[in-house]
């Protein structure tokens, strides 16, 4: 098959949360199972052209009154065409956030369709990605897909409702198939209005994540390469190498990561619970956060100030976005907390898993899908052929975060040797697109079927 993603994030050269790794990890992994992947992306000025390889003027194009150019290159082994129109949109800001992303976005989804119908290309699928290229199936199907294009069949994948329901809506009942990124948040949200009529062509699929990407055998942001082999070795090494590098002093106590976009989504308020509760139990906690809202900024600057005077020798909050720094928290951390409110999929909790740390979720959307409680869920993890890997919690409150937190963090300290063969059996547990990739060609092959 040919397919063309036409998308506004990608990793690791645009990405901003889970979408952007979803467009590169998926890719890959149809790749290499012997299909032809493009991907068409804005090219933003801010693009870090350094992960580039053969990047290259290709030509220039005209729609709407407007001279495109397109340059191309190779991004993680995929090839990527980026589109530049000359009036500006994409010249200044990074990705979303300049007050008219629906109208800059809008045009490149259109310009995108231009280009494909312009080059001659006819490819099998187009996959658009959330309500930032929702346009592309109704512009498509409006104005292409019974002229030009009139075999090539459109998928649309909700990566997270809560933005751009009216769009979102608009493209589920143009797309020939629809996904979202999980079983449990497509029950989730099957209610919903944009999505009821829709039910029929509409699948949850679990997200995977891109083995090679993440490999603690092979990271260059982390101080040794370990697999389940030598876990605790590894992960000795990195908690080291992260203690050290953020200045954490203590011995080897329990430490909490957090990696997350910090937005009431991601359970702002059970996120601060959690950070006391674990000082409180004589553990350390590290939190890289980004916050798109300033309140949200300046209210965990606050708390960073507090801690600093209270817990400096456990607790670092970074309020940053950094993917290094993130790698190491990921490999250096005996626990990833994700207390979401909810979370279409999440990639956090499978990252955690591979590089042996062990997940601390609340139960909603892809986190149910993916963790499963050690005390609760050993028959639920069965029927899926798996073993219990983390600990989990029900409620939106404080009370269920310290259930969850409480019994992991006792765990690290009293059973030692069950908490490594913990680690160990995580790090085993495939979370890679291995199997969703081919429930995504299933539904390629079934689309290309609908007359
Ligand atoms: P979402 O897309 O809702 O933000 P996901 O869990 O799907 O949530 O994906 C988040 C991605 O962004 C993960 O790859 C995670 O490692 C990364 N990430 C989130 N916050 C940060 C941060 N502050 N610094 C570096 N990486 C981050
Ligand atoms: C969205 C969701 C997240 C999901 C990601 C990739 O950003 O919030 O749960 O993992 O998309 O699909």
């Amino acid at each position: 098959l040919h397919i063309i993603h036409i998308a506004v994030e990608m990793a690791p050269i645009a990405k901003v949360g889970g979408l952007g790794d979803v467009v590169t990890s998926l890719s890959r992994a149809v790749q290499d199972l012997n299909h032809n992947v493009d991907i068409i992306l804005p090219k933003y000025d801010c693009l870090n052209l350094s992960n580039v390889k053969d990047f290259e003027y290709q030509r220039n194009y005209l729609w709407g009154g407007t001279e495109i150019k397109v340059w191309r290159g190779n991004v993680e082994g995929l090839s990527v065409y980026f589109l530049e129109p000359q009036n500006g949109f994409f010249q200044v800001g990074c990705v979303y956030g300049r007050g008219n992303d629906a109208e800059r976005f809008g045009f490149f989804c259109h310009a995108a369709l231009e280009f494909l119908l312009q080059n001659g290309f006819h490819p099998d699928i187009i996959h658009c990605h959330d309500w930032s290229s929702a346009p592309v199936a109704w512009i498509f199907k409006d104005n292409y897909a019974h002229y030009g294009l009139s075999k090539t069949r459109l998928v649309f994948t909700i990566h997270n409702l809560e933005f751009g329901a009216q769009f979102i809506g608009k493209a589920m009942q143009y797309a020939d198939k629809a996904t979202t990124v999980s079983p449990t948040y497509s029950r989730e949200i099957a209610g919903n209005p944009v999505i009821a009529p829709h039910l029929h062509k509409f699948h949850g699929i679990i997200n995977g994540i891109d083995p090679d990407i993440w490999d603690p055998y092979n990271d260059k942001f982390i101080p040794v390469s370990y697999s389940s082999e030598n876990v605790v070795e590894g992960k000795r090494a990195s908690k080291e190498a992260l203690q050290q590098r953020l200045g954490l002093k203590r011995a080897d106590l329990p430490l909490v990561g957090i990696i997350t976009r910090l937005t009431h989504q991601k359970g702002i308020h059970l996120i601060k619970h959690a950070i006391w509760r674990t000082l409180e139990r004589g553990g350390q906690v590290v939190l890289l956060g980004s916050a798109p809202d300033p309140r949200i900024q300046n209210d965990f600057v606050s708390l960073a100030n507090q801690l600093h005077s209270s817990h400096n020798d456990r607790a670092r909050l970074c309020l940053a976005y950094d993917e290094p720094l993130s790698h190491l928290i990921y490999a250096g951390a005996d626990f990833i907390l994700v207390p979401s409110i909810f979370e279409p999929c999440g990639l956090t909790q499978l990252t955690a898993m591979r590089y042996g740390s062990i997940p601390v979720v609340r139960k909603t959307g892809g986190l149910f899908d993916t963790v499963f409680d050690v005390d609760h869920d050993k028959d639920r993890a069965e029927a899926q052929g798996l073993e219990t890997n983390g600990f989990s919690f029900d409620g939106a409150d404080v009370g269920g975060v310290d259930y969850a937190l409480n019994r992991a963090i006792t765990a690290w300290y009293d059973g030692r040797d069950w908490f490594n063969s913990l680690c160990k059996r995580v790090m085993e547990q495939d979370w890679s697109w291995n199997r969703p990739a081919l429930d995504y060609l299933e539904l390629y092959h079934a689309a290309r079927k609908i007359e």
